[in-house]
């Protein structure tokens, strides 16, 4: 069989099994054999790459990232529904309807409403070219390379005559599982969780790396259409039809109702039974099935006239607020946190205590300590308090009153005028609770990443004042170590070359660990990529940071002002006189000037600028995300997966498949010696 034949059988045979396992649940091989097919698929496309298309099976995830969203213009704007809570209102709803279509059948669908976020995708003769967010209906944000990372989304029509255009619209959803994992991971690293699993399939989309988003396990449901050209269809019904005929995923729980009466009972029927979908909803949506009625209903100024979302009731419960924590943030901000008695059962998971955000909100709420309290999961997942049962009140509430002093360190606290929250005024590294979760900030893995010094150790290195500021973690030495509890010879050792090493993790990594307001770790990249070394970034202008890409007047003040700050910068002085390394080398080079400007390649080594290295198996010298960190900053591209767009492959010890798969597809292979040879290392 000729090479091109046996692509294309590949591609179907992928992208059946594909189907099979995601959109119908119903895999028909194991994950290996689909894998071995893949396989096959990329060593023969890396033999004829001018066979390469973009509907490929192998081109999901191997977009690069882009640098910004581009808007776009919706053809068919993207409407919203009105809603409705109860039985009463969808009854109405139906009366209304009746009244504009006299001596008509309405029948209706009913599907369940998927907690996530509309998008729309453009089809032009079969071929997936744009997946945009609905925005504000008019226009949203280009986000196809998040798109295509997700299974259930066609990149081609299945359909042997493909209509001009084709807009499917749905909703990206994420399962309640990968998300609670998303969320536990976020806590860990001191970030906030997602409060619900919209803002969390909103936030992954607007992630500029499709491999990042791609890690983030989203799904598709498709429910609707947009704009269509050669292609017509009567009823919704049928529109489902199409769309799984095409090979979207359509939900099962789909409903075609012949009243209201039935529309209601369906609707009502899963106000329990939604809980044991592995997927969150908010509600259902009834929809007219006739197009043809729809179109002579219309839509009034916001919504169409013939969709209503049918809302469920969030879980709520009644309880005692006991008793208002502060807790003390790591920019010295004090949260106020209400503790039930008791505790309740919600959703699912025992809550006994919830964020009562800030000054402001108490007061709206008049929540005082004592007060009986409605508490409810906002999006199913934070909980939070609603409202006070002010009939229960006895008299013996008291109004919450913000610490004068900061409970961890016990210095003043203020509020400034324009600004609902209360902050700690300590002075740098005298608030421990501030320090230690700076730290932790720090030395995180996607930071410093300074091995062996995680959240008990920086617990009991604040609390016994060996470390007050970052800077201090530098200055540690054994004896000091040794004075903490269950810490042997070794293990302080060990510590102490973990900081060390950290010294020469560069620009980009510091800036990442030394919280930054607004500034998140691909933002800390960015400012480090733009100036390179610290003293520049130092003495930028308001207005040249603002100019750059991501950042607005707001962010650009926060970093401006953040290094005016005479705690940061003592910090940076102290960075400096110890040694750390405070610059960063650009990635990108003009090839040909690449040896001169490169230092590393001046020390009698080759450019790597613009390779593509995959690493495998387990190195002596270095950690993965270092060797990939090294190669970044020599230019060159760490990729994960072995393709023939692969230049090198790096091995170490048990290196598996991606060497059996590199040496089939004649990728030159080097062991850790090479590639420090080929960079010039000694
Ligand atoms: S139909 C004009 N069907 O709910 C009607 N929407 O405000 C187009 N949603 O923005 C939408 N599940 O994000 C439709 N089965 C479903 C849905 C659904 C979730 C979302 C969608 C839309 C919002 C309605």
């Amino acid at each position: 069989m000729n090479a091109q034949k046996r692509i294309e059988e590949l591609r179907q045979l992928i992208n059946y099994h594909n189907h099979k396992y995601y959109v119908e649940a119903k895999p028909e091989i194991s994950d290996r054999q689909f894998d071995q097919l893949l396989d096959e698929l990329e060593a023969l496309e890396a033999k004829h790459p001018e066979l390469i298309t973009p509907d490929s099976p192998t081109q999901r995830v191997g977009g690069s990232p882009i640098s910004e969203f581009v808007t776009i213009r919706h053809r068919v704007p993207m409407l919203s529904i009105d809603n409705t809570y109860n039985a009463g209102e969808l009854r109405e709803w139906d009366r209304s309807l009746r009244k504009l279509l006299p001596k008509q059948t309405i029948h209706y669908v009913v599907e369940l409403k998927i907690d996530g976020v509309a998008m729309n995708l453009t089809y032009e003769n079969g071929l997936l070219t744009l997946g945009a967010t609905r925005g504000n209906g008019e226009e949203g944000d280009d986000v196809t390379h998040n798109i295509r990372t997700i299974p259930e989304v066609p990149l081609r029509l299945n359909t042997k005559y493909p209509p001009k255009l084709f807009e499917a619209r749905g909703e990206v959803y994420m399962n309640r599982a990968d998300l609670v994992e998303v969320n536990r991971k976020r806590i860990q690293q001191g970030l906030e969780p997602y409060a619900n699993p919209r803002n969390l399939a909103a936030g992954s989309l607007k992630l500029l790396d499709p491999k990042q988003s791609a890690e983030r396990k989203l799904h598709f449901f498709a429910y609707a259409s947009g704009a269509m050209e050669g292609v017509s269809v009567k009823t919704h019904t049928e529109l489902l039809e199409l769309l799984k005929s095409y090979g979207f995923a359509v939900n099962s729980h789909v409903t075609r109702c012949e009243n209201i009466e039935e529309v209601i009972e369906v609707c009502q029927s899963w106000s329990e039974k939604r809980r044991d979908l592995p997927y969150e909803t908010d509600g259902m949506v009834i929809k007219v099935d006739d197009l043809e009625q729809r179109n002579q209903l219309g839509t009034t100024s916001k919504f169409p006239r013939w969709a209503r979302a049918y809302k469920f009731e969030a879980e709520q419960a009644l309880t005692r607020l006991a008793r208002i924590e502060v807790q003390v943030g790591r920019t010295g901000k004090l949260t106020p946190v209400a503790h039930f008695e008791p505790p309740v059962l919600l959703a699912g998971t025992t809550v006994s205590k919830a964020s009562l955000h800030n000054a402001d909100e108490i007061a709206r709420k008049d929540i005082r300590v004592g007060d009986m309290v409605v508490v409810e999961k906002a999006g199913e997942i934070i909980p939070q308090v609603v409202r006070v049962e002010k009939s229960a009140r006895t008299g013996a509430e008291t109004v919450f009153e913000f610490p004068k002093h900061c409970p961890v360190c016990g210095s003043p606290t203020k509020q400034e005028k324009d600004s609902p929250f209360v902050m700690c005024t300590a002075p740098r590294g005298t608030c421990g609770a501030q320090i230690k979760r700076k730290i932790l900030q720090f030395v995180r893995r996607d930071a410093m990443d300074i091995e062996g010094v995680g959240k008990s150790l920086v617990e009991q290195l604040v609390d016994n004042d060996l470390v007050k500021t970052i800077p201090d973690l530098y200055r540690l030495d054994e004896a000091q170590l040794l004075t903490l509890e269950r810490m042997g010879k070794k293990s302080a050792q060990n510590i102490l070359e973990g900081i060390a090493a950290s010294k020469n993790r560069g620009l980009s990594k510091l800036l990442a660990g030394i919280s930054i307001p607004n500034v998140a770790d691909n933002m800390a990249d960015i400012l480090a990529q733009e100036f390179l070394t610290i003293d520049a970034l130092m003495n930028a202008s308001e207005e040249r940071l603002s100019r750059i890409n991501g950042f607005g007047p707001e962010r650009a003040k926060g970093v401006y002002e953040f290094f005016r700050s005479e705690s940061t910068i003592d910090m940076i002085e102290d960075f400096k006189e110890l040694g750390l390394k405070l610059d960063e080398t650009k990635r990108e080079f003009p090839a040909a000037s690449n040896a001169k400007q490169n230092p590393q390649a001046q020390g009698g080594g080759q450019s790597i600028v613009g390779k593509t290295i995959v690493v495998t198996g387990t190195l002596s010298r270095y950690e993965r995300s270092e060797i990939e960190d090294l190669i970044r900053q020599l230019g060159g591209k760490p990729s994960g997966s072995v393709s023939k767009k692969t230049d090198y492959l790096v091995v170490g010890e048990n290196a598996g498949s991606k060497l059996e798969k590199a040496q089939s597809l004649g990728v030159k292979i080097l062991t850790e010696d090479e590639f420090d040879q080929l960079i010039g290392k000694n």
